[in-house]
């Protein structure tokens, strides 16, 4: 039954027996909140939880009635509806946004973070929070990010053990221009679709392989008609709570401080929940008998280099964010080994890390012995030659 006849019978019901509506009894608002993963998901649960605080800070004033398992439809159309107001809530891949709003194409760049704890820094700093606005004057209004890990290959008929093996596979991405040429850039070919057809897909032989992190590679059984998974984490695509903006106008203001904050405290809970339902998912295809594929780091590299020119054709507007990202991920000091070396600036590049040269003390703000060894982030490596060399220079004493 639709939101608004609810309500509206609720409220006849109520003038009909001779009763006040009160807040405890009716809400003023029942809204739509769209979500494509199973009941059981972290980021359906992180909704569930998301709308159980609003319900309880409005005292019972505005209720939000979740749909999972993409009973809304799918997550492209979801977003076309809430810029018109069709759907209230939703929590969705950025990928489906940055269709809409290609600037957060950044966010999602292949290799661009270390790990979680480095895109995490990024999001909850003052990039993320940027990110958050971009949203304004597309009909959308973004209330919280969510967690949704790393991203790998998986495929049907044979492993993928090296860049050899993906040429020529048809790869389902997401409906979105970053994606598609990010596979072709390892010579695949993209095959965008629905995340609720890839089962049938790759059951028919319609593509050869998917990509996704390990709960949706778990929960929508991929793994029973693609049983190789390679831990490659070309991606990691960040996931927001957006409202639709024309719902957001019909709030009335204390309403919407509410929902914000109950958005980001439920998305405290979802990064929780993602953490522990990476292991379960893991363990679970495993225990099935899947064979997991852990791609050396030289293998890996491959990938990176192979994706990197994606970055100029979907970044060069935004290439000082990219490295304010890339300068987040900076840690200090560390001994691992290296191989390839390649000059740069007031040091060389060996393998990840780079080695300080003696008297170039600064790197990035920081300060670093000579001979320090500094890991860095994988992007950071291929745009050694120029970028490096002017953050040495900025930042060097004199
Ligand atoms: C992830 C994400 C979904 C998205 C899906 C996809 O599972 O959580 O929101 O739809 O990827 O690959 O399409």
């Amino acid at each position: 039954m639709p939101a608004v006849l609810a309500v509206t019978i609720m409220l006849g019901a109520c003038i009909l027996s001779g009763q006040k509506a009160s807040h405890s009894q009716v809400p003023e608002f029942v809204l739509t909140y769209a979500e494509n993963q199973p009941e059981d998901y972290p980021t359906t649960q992180g909704a569930y939880r998301f709308a159980q605080l609003v319900f309880e800070r409005t005292g019972g004033r505005v209720e939000i009635q979740v749909n999972a398992g993409g009973a809304l439809g799918e997550e492209q159309s979801t977003v076309a509806q809430m810029r018109f107001g069709g759907i209230d809530f939703a929590r969705v891949s950025l990928t489906s946004l940055s269709e809409f709003v290609p600037e957060l194409n950044v966010l999602q760049m292949p290799y661009l973070y270390t790990d979680a704890d480095h895109m995490w820094k990024v999001l909850e700093g003052q990039i993320g929070d940027d990110f958050l606005d971009s949203l304004d004057g597309f009909g959308l209004v973004a209330l919280s990010w969510y967690d949704a890990g790393a991203r790998n290959f998986y495929s049907s008929k044979k492993p993928v053990e090296s860049l050899e093996d993906v040429k020529g596979m048809r790869i389902r991405v997401q409906e979105s221009e970053l994606m598609i040429a990010m596979v072709e850039a390892l010579g695949a070919s993209a095959a965008p679709m629905a995340y609720e057809e890839v089962y049938s897909a790759l059951e028919t032989g319609a593509i050869d392989a998917a990509e996704n992190n390990w709960p949706s590679y778990e929960s929508m059984s991929h793994y029973e008609v693609a049983p190789y998974y390679t831990v490659d984490e070309h991606t990691r695509v960040p996931e927001m709570q957006i409202a639709s903006e024309d719902t957001w106008k019909k709030l009335p203001m204390e309403f919407q401080e509410v929902i914000r904050e109950c958005a980001k405290e439920s998305a405290l809970y979802e990064r929780e929940l993602w953490a522990k339902r990476i292991r379960q998912s893991e363990r679970r295809v495993r225990r099935a008998g899947c064979q997991v594929i852990e791609l050396s780091a030289e293998e890996k590299a491959r990938f990176r280099e192979a994706m990197m020119p994606v970055y100029g054709e979907y970044c060069h507007e935004y290439m000082d964010i990219v490295e304010k990202i890339i300068e987040a991920g900076i840690r200090g000091p560390d001994h691992g080994p290296g191989q390839n070396p390649v000059a740069c600036g007031d040091g060389i590049l060996h393998g990840s890390n780079f080695i300080c040269r003696p008297g170039a003390k600064a790197l990035m703000g920081r300060v670093y012995n000579s001979n320090a060894r500094i890991p860095l982030p994988g992007l950071f490596q291929y745009r050694c030659g120029k970028f490096l060399e002017r953050a040495v220079r900025r930042t060097s004493p004199g």
